[in-house]
């Protein structure tokens, strides 16, 4: 089955082209072949601002959804001149897409229509503004190309393209042990999610204030580094940790010791900033503090992870989302999970498809798609949550 895939959730335009074999209704060992993949981030655009509003990300969205769209066609070999007839109705469904219309039309109408089985988008959570872009542009290509329409969660997305080891252009999903715990941390998200029957999800645990990744943004900015921060503290720290001295700063464990899996990193975030209000520090202390923020940030979601999988009995553990990159992060998972539950499988997520993409919106798209579940009519849903 192909499937064409579209993920315009939050900073990233993305559109995917995968061909998927394996699995079934109820899961199984399964595997993809990347046919297209196109992604433009909206990181230089969004850094002149320090974060992402929502009305830049919908423009930038629209502007970059044709020419990601053109481009995934090309790398699959599916970009063929020929007149394609746009229906009636195209335009009406475009009419509050006005930056996205003209420009698609004329794509669409000059290309044919492509061999592929099904389109994937994203519906939620994110920002609705964005996620109405990627929506409309899904629904356009439905109606001209006489294709079902598959709604996919993205945090379904992140999670299953965690478990998916690459080589090369081929990525293959194990025939997974359940339950699977999920350790989902992004720029928006951070939670722990188990799935314990195939695609039905039970929340349990979630950050009460800031995701973790925006903690990271946010102590990179009060030390001067440029967004996204998450990888600039992450070098930092690194360099940091070549020198063996004991970090001079302690910082607090929001909720370590709560008797539940949820989290705050709203306190942490405070305490860098008082600590930085008060003293004047060197570029090494700078980059000692990176070090133990993100020793603080490691050692909390992995308690929480360590009772989440008490809780749930999980035979797997993933860990997914943009901050599953933090080689730190990484690493605490490998060593002391290997520790206290040998037993139990770790996915971290691979490093290229640990951000947003479309790639993994096709891949969340095929299993649901297996189990039949199209829709023409849906709507952005910007909290949209996991569920049973
Ligand atoms: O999943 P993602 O690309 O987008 C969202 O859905 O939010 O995650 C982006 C977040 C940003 O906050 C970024 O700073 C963080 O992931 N991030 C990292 C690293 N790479 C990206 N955080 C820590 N260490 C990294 N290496
Ligand atoms: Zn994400």
């Amino acid at each position: 089955m192909r499937i064409l895939s579209i993920e315009t959730s939050c900073d990233e335009t993305a559109v995917a082209i995968l061909e998927g074999t394996g699995g079934g209704k109820d899961g199984g060992a399964a595997s993809f072949k990347i046919l297209g993949n196109a992604v433009h981030s909206q990181i230089a655009t969004h850094r002149e601002f320090g974060g992402v509003y929502p009305a830049v990300a919908k423009r930038e969205h629209a502007k970059n959804a044709t020419p990601m769209l053109a481009s995934a066609l090309e790398q699959a070999g599916m970009r063929v001149a020929a007149e394609t007839p746009i229906p009636d109705g195209f335009d009406t469904l475009l009419e509050r897409e006005y930056e996205l219309s003209r420009e698609l039309r004329e794509f669409l109408s000059k290309n044919t229509i492509p061999d592929i089985d099904a389109v994937a988008v994203t519906y939620g959570p994110g920002l609705e503004p964005a996620l109405w872009v990627g929506i409309n542009f899904a629904k356009a290509l439905a109606l001209v190309w006489k294709k079902p329409l598959v709604p996919v969660n993205h945090m379904e997305g992140h999670m299953l393209v965690s478990l998916a080891k690459k080589d090369g252009t081929t990525l293959t999903l194990p025939d997974e042990k359940l339950p699977l715990l999920g350790l989902l941390v992004s720029g928006g998200h951070t939670e722990l999610v188990v799935m314990k029957d195939w695609l039905s999800y039970e929340v349990l645990g979630e950050t009460r204030d800031d995701a973790v990744g925006e903690a990271f943004d946010k102590v990179a900015r009060m030390l001067g580094l440029p967004y996204p921060g998450g990888p600039e503290i992450s070098k930092l720290a690194e360099e940091a940790r070549k020198d063996p001295a004991p970090s001079p700063f302690k910082l607090p464990k929001p909720m370590i010791a709560t008797e539940d899996c949820d989290f705050s990193f709203s306190g942490l975030k405070t305490a860098v900033l008082y600590l930085l209000r008060d003293r004047e520090l060197t570029e090494p202390e700078k980059a000692k503090l990176a070090e133990t923020f993100e020793d603080t940030v490691a050692d909390v979601l992995y308690t929480k992870t360590k009772r989440a999988i008490e809780e749930s009995g999980a035979k797997s553990l993933l860990v997914g989302g943009g901050v599953s990159a933090n080689t730190h992060l990484s690493r605490v998972f490998h060593e002391r999970l290997a520790e206290d539950y040998p037993d139990v499988t770790l996915y971290v997520s691979e490093r290229s498809l640990s951000g947003d993409n479309a790639i993994m919106i096709g891949i969340a798209g095929y299993f649901r798609a297996l189990r039949s579940e199209f829709k023409t009519d849906f709507v952005a849903d910007g909290t949209l949550a996991l569920v049973a």
